[in-house]
């Protein structure tokens, strides 16, 4: 009997760096959610990543923490690990065995145009890339390939390395014979949430997130010091909607429309304090929150159950691996 794959099957994931904040549930986790219910969903902590940047015996020591706290994000957001793997990157080895012979069919330079990179090193001032940092796209690659994803939902940042997965799949089933699905990128559509000070996006670098993790007082503290529209001084001046913080927010998270349209109508006619539009807007947040911090709760501080998710999804994942391992040894005729 041969076996059929039924769901089209997904693999995105994270670093595990810190708390996801807002920006993530709308750019990907409120999507993922979604997604684990038709699709044969694979989520990677990729911990093997993180040290392309952050090389210190402090943050190895922590990944194990940082993993933890992932997959309480995870949880708390509705992702459900009977309906999908999680699993830690470093342990499913057979991915760097993967990405060795990866790094064999693509070139330096072609890595060295990799977008990202140039992104990273500008950002964390690194004058020259290490070899893992050049082949941090490889790596991924090897997450990708290695479960045979169909779709890899990701920001627009992370297409150039699906772009890398995609000629690395074709290359190696020309060299070698048909192994791989070439897998597509799956741009979200939830867009970037700005962060809390009106940047462009929620960064922890910067400090202006909301996090998943943050409790009522800290959400009413945040929102209250939100940036808003710097050209109204006071509450009787008309002010701008488009483009302003609270605003986003309010539509991204208050699922009262009336109060929300009531709310730009007459901040745009100088009616409204920000005020009282911030306190709707924490109020609504904090809605939204809710059921997040009551799964949480659930789980916090439970390492048994939160590392015997991590060992079953990674035992699932290997198993993943070592058949796509022994394909691609097979048709290479080393084994
Ligand atoms: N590079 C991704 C990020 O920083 C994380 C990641 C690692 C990933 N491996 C992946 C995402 C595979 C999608 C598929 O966000």
């Amino acid at each position: 009997m041969t076996q059929t794959k039924q769901k089209p099957r997904i693999l995105t994931g994270d670093r595990p760096t810190g708390p996801l904040h807002l920006g993530h549930y709308v750019g990907t986790l409120k999507n993922r959610v979604k997604l684990q219910h038709d699709h044969d969903c694979f989520f990677i902590m990729a911990d093997l990543h993180t040290l392309t940047t952050a090389i210190s015996k402090e943050k190895t020591q922590d990944l194990k923490n940082k993993a933890r706290g992932l997959v309480l994000d995870y949880l708390s957001v509705g992702i459900d690990p009977n309906n999908c793997v999680i699993y830690q990157q470093s342990k499913v080895p057979q991915v760097t065995y993967l990405s060795a012979i990866f790094s064999n069919l693509i070139t330096v330079p072609r890595c060295q145009r990799v977008p990202t990179l140039k992104d990273v090193m500008h950002d964390l001032g690194i004058k020259q890339p290490s070899l893992g940092l050049l082949n941090y796209p490889v790596l991924q690659a090897a997450d990708i390939l290695m479960v045979k994803a169909d779709l890899v939902p990701v920001g627009r940042d992370q297409e150039s390395h699906v772009e890398v997965t995609k000629e690395i799949a074709r290359d190696f089933n020309k060299l070698y014979g048909d192994v791989f699905p070439i897998p597509n990128a799956l741009i979200g559509d939830g867009g970037t949430l700005v962060g809390t000070d009106g940047q462009a996006k929620m960064s922890k670098s910067i400090g202006n997130c909301i996090y998943l993790s943050d409790d009522q007082d800290t959400v009413n503290k945040k929102v209250r010091s939100m940036y808003t529209d710097p050209t109204r001084l006071k509450p009787t001046d008309p002010g701008h909607v488009e483009g302003n913080p609270i605003f986003i927010y309010h539509d991204a998270f208050n699922d009262n429309l009336v109060e929300v349209s009531d709310l730009k109508k007459r901040y745009l006619l100088g009616q409204v304090g920000d005020v009282e539009v911030k306190t709707k807007l924490a109020l609504a947040i904090n809605k939204f929150l809710t059921p997040i911090r009551e799964r949480r709760s659930q789980f916090e501080g439970k390492f048994d159950i939160i590392d015997g998710i991590i060992e079953e999804g990674s035992r699932k994942a290997s198993l993943e691996a070592q058949k796509t391992l022994d394909e691609v040894l097979s048709v290479m005729g080393i084994k």
